[in-house]
């Protein structure tokens, strides 16, 4: 897995010479694993084309703050909701000295001040305007506000001249980019997760499930082996590939599920059960086809076990974070499962929306502890993945 799987980059393209060098920063960064968008300033445009960067990037340029179409939906804040980092490359003085100022004059510069997410500027322009004052005082500014610089280059310029301000290499340019999701918070950490469905059978071609595809979880694991840990991941029924640097154990029912748990779990530092696991499962499983009758049917089911409690009530438990899935009393029924299964934390999501919970790529979340509760808006389950597991860091280790 590359660093920069699963990343959306948002890559702002000003007007700089080195506009032209663009594309290729699109492929090295698509080289990585990241998905790219580009927003091309009208300097930038002036030097590169938006069917150039459409090609490359294999998305739909954006160029206009003013767009009818795409403000509909607010493009700006959807943009920056998108982005897991924002790169620009090249970053001319004015697009530095716009981001020094606060302005929001462009699309760039107000996707900017709408996103939270990391953002790195790689600047381009000749000698002695990346030398000048007003440049330095710009980019200090910046870096005070955590903005990465990726420096500028030494050597000959467009304009003929010799100097540092060359728009740096882009395959070095893609290597910081990937170099911020990496941490060492979680390093020595081991972190098991349940993730995905359930399924109890019924008879040999029949089984009780539910909607979950295991992305949260996922998204999940991914933020803890960014951070360093070491990862198991537990699943049932998944729809997406898992990240190839955990040790991933199959369990489809709530039965076998309980069990891999148990067997793993000694040593573990933190649990997260993001599985949807069956609460019931079928006293007797048939061990023919059940036949159609044509009268009403009655499946027993038996309570299955229930993993988080079981966990938290270990003797040596490590931080046990749940989820509680919801469709109506949300904080009420969430407070509730933190207390009744006795767990550290629960992460609250409501499971009747079409565009978030269940298989969807977005959620939003509610985290929940003794202390109080932090609401994580809408967001792509990626982004939310790191937050949470962010949050977990801070409050419990
Ligand atoms: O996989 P996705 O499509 O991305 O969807 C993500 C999700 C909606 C499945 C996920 O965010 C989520 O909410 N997971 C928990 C689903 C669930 O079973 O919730 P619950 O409220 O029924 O259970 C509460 C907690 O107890 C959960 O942590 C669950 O894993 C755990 N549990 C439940 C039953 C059981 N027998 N054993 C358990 O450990």
């Amino acid at each position: 897995m590359s660093s920069l799987t699963n990343k959306h980059i948002l890559l702002g393209v000003s007007g700089s010479i080195a506009a032209y060098k663009a594309p290729d920063v699109v492929r090295r960064l698509q080289d990585l694993g990241a998905k790219v968008r580009v927003i091309l300033t009208q300097g930038g445009a002036q030097f590169i084309t938006e069917l150039s960067l459409q090609a490359i990037s294999k998305n739909k340029v954006h160029d206009n703050l003013w767009d009818k179409e795409a403000e509909l939906s607010m493009g700006h804040i959807e943009l920056a909701k998108w982005a897991d980092a924002i790169l620009i490359a090249p970053a001319s003085a004015n697009t530095i000295a716009n981001l020094a100022s606060g302005k929001a004059c462009d699309l760039l510069s107000s996707v900017i001040l709408a996103s939270d997410c990391p953002i790195l500027i790689a600047p381009a322009m000749n000698q002695q305007m990346y030398a000048s004052d007003g440049v330095k005082a710009n980019l200090s500014t910046l870096s005070k506000r955590n903005i990465t610089l990726i420096q500028g280059e030494e050597g000959e310029q467009a304009c003929g001249d010799i100097g540092e301000g060359r728009l740096a290499e882009s395959g070095e340019i893609a290597k910081q980019v990937g170099l911020i999701f990496q941490s060492t918070k979680l390093s020595g950490k081991k972190i098991l997760i349940t993730l995905g469905a359930t399924m109890e059978p019924i008879d040999p071609v029949r089984y009780i499930t539910n909607h979950s595809s295991g992305k949260m979880g996922s998204a999940l694991a991914d933020a803890c082996i960014e951070a360093g840990a070491q990862v198991t991941l537990v699943h049932g029924n998944i729809s997406i590939a898992l990240n190839q640097k955990a040790t991933s154990i199959s369990a489809t029912t709530a039965e076998k599920m309980y069990q891999s748990v148990i067997d793993n779990i000694s040593k573990q530092d933190i649990f997260i059960a993001c599985a949807a696991v069956s609460d019931y499962s079928s006293k007797n499983i048939e061990k023919n086809k059940i036949k159609k009758s044509g009268k009403n049917l009655i499946l027993e089911l038996t309570p299955s076990k229930d993993i988080l409690k079981e966990v938290c009530q270990l003797d040596k438990k490590p931080i046990c974070i749940g989820f509680a899935a919801e469709t109506q009393n949300l904080v009420e029924n969430a407070k509730n499962k933190l207390k009744n299964k006795g767990c550290d934390a629960i992460i609250l999501n409501d499971v009747s929306k079409d565009d978030s919970g269940f298989k969807s790529d977005e959620n939003e979340v509610i985290f929940i502890d003794q202390k109080g509760s932090v609401k994580l808006p809408k967001n792509s389950k990626q982004k939310l993945g790191r937050k949470i597991i962010e949050i977990i860091g801070d409050k419990f280790l």
